[in-house]
């Protein structure tokens, strides 16, 4: 049995970025993974570019049962701490919407960052390390592994979400929480493309490939970015922003002309040049797939003339263009979700240190726990931060 001061299950963003603040303050590390690889999810996000963070950062900007629990860790370690991080490593960034930093090059920078930090701070990294029992003796945790025995007064749990098993996702953090008696909130993906029963589907799938700026609402919340057709459903930032709040049974409402007013620009239209056909003045404000999508939905003929469209046509049209209303029947699932909604109840951890209230030496990071971010960067400053706050005591 290997022993060390703190070992660290999961060298995702958060196990990774605790390991190199542990031990800096001199704690010997040992961070365990069943990956053959670290940082995978790290690599494959943003599109390669990796949103490592938001200037938007905010409890508001999370999903929680308790938003403000996350509070004291953002403000402990912040996007700007991290951004100092980044510029001291020379990876170059950029701004690309919203407040979303990316790397002008490959996410794999973060990573090497990340490990880098990690191995200069004298962790040790095992990867392939099929974790078994996780147990508590003696005021020690011990961690039987395909890799050997580990034991350590700290125990940081950072095995992530169930998102994207293919990449090694597992319910590995939300079993040694139950293991300890700490409750966990049901989990659900987030951030994930909806999905529609056939008959909705047949009319969608002719739009595939299409994007359009468009506001999606789901209850109170809504986005305004853009959303994307596809062959299963809809996707695109504004639709799994919005699937992070949407829940069995509940419709969405599409406004495909965010921002425009359609019935007026139409009856302007129609002064202007009557001798248009609707469908050709309804292009000029969207797309042509989504003008033909609404002129359908509407039971509209977009073949006449604009001049032979009356007030009230125009009106209804326009109406169902800036408030389409769908009925989801599910999601992709945890297949393709970026995220894990739900996991290790925030009442049974100290906001500021991220340890179990009721079992010492044990903390959660990461997206194990019940934090989740919009998309943009959030997810991974919420790493960053719990990480950092465990990192500063375990
Ligand atoms: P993370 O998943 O990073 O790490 C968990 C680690 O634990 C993994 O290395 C895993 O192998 C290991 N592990 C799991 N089970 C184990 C077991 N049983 N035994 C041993 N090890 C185990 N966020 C963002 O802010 N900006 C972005 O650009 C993106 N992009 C993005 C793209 C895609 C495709 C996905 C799926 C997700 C994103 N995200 C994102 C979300 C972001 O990746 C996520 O929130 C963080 O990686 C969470 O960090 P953690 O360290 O908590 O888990």
């Amino acid at each position: 049995m290997e022993t060390t001061d703190v070992l660290i299950l999961g060298a995702g963003a958060a196990g990774l970025f605790a390991a190199a603040e542990a031990g800096r303050r001199g704690r010997r590390v040992i961070v365990l993974d069943h990956a053959a690889r670290p940082g995978e999810k790290i690599r494959i996000s943003g599109g390669g570019r990796c949103n490592f963070t938001n200037l938007s950062t905010a409890p508001e900007r999370f999903l929680s049962k308790n938003p403000r629990f996350a509070l004291s860790a953002l403000r402990r370690f912040t996007p700007q701490d991290f951004i100092a991080r980044v510029d001291a490593a020379g990876i170059a960034w950029h701004e690309k919407t919203l407040g979303q930093l990316f790397c002008d090059g490959k996410a794999t920078q973060i990573v090497d960052m990340l490990l880098t930090g990690a191995a200069r701070a004298g962790a040790q990294l095992v990867t392939g390390a099929e974790v078994g029992a996780v147990r508590r003796e003696g005021g020690r945790f011990t961690v039987e592994s395909s890799r050997g025995g580990f034991a350590a007064g700290s125990l940081i749990v950072a095995t992530g979400g169930k998102s994207i098993p293919k990449i090694g996702a597992s319910g590995l953090g939300y079993k040694v929480a139950e293991q300890f008696g700490l409750p966990v909130l049901e989990t659900r993906p987030g951030l994930v493309p909806l999905t529609f029963a056939e008959q909705e589907l047949e009319r969608l799938r002719p739009l595939a490939g299409v994007s359009v700026r468009a506001r999606v609402t789901c209850g109170k919340t809504g986005f305004d970015e853009a959303l994307l057709f596809t062959h299963r459903g809809l996707s695109g930032p504004a639709v799994l922003q919005v699937s992070s709040y949407w829940r069995e049974g509940m419709p969405i409402t599409v406004d495909l002309a965010r921002g425009q007013d359609v019935a007026a620009a139409l009856k302007a239209a129609r002064g202007a040049a009557g001798r248009v056909a609707l469908q050709s003045a309804l292009a000029r404000l969207l797309p042509e797939k989504v003008a033909a999508l609404a002129l359908a939905e509407a039971g509209v003929d977009g073949a006449k003339r604009l001049a032979d469209q009356g007030n009230p046509v125009l009106e209804r049209l326009a109406s169902g263009i800036h408030g389409w209303v769908l009925r989801p029947v599910g999601t992709e699932g945890y297949r393709t979700a970026e995220v894990t909604l739900g996991g290790v109840d925030t009442d049974a951890l100290d906001a500021r240190t991220m340890e179990a209230k009721a079992v010492p030496g044990l903390y959660f990071v990461g997206e194990v726990v019940d934090v989740t971010g919009w998309l943009g960067g959030y997810n991974f400053q919420w790493a960053w931060s719990s990480g950092w706050a465990a990192g500063q005591v375990a």
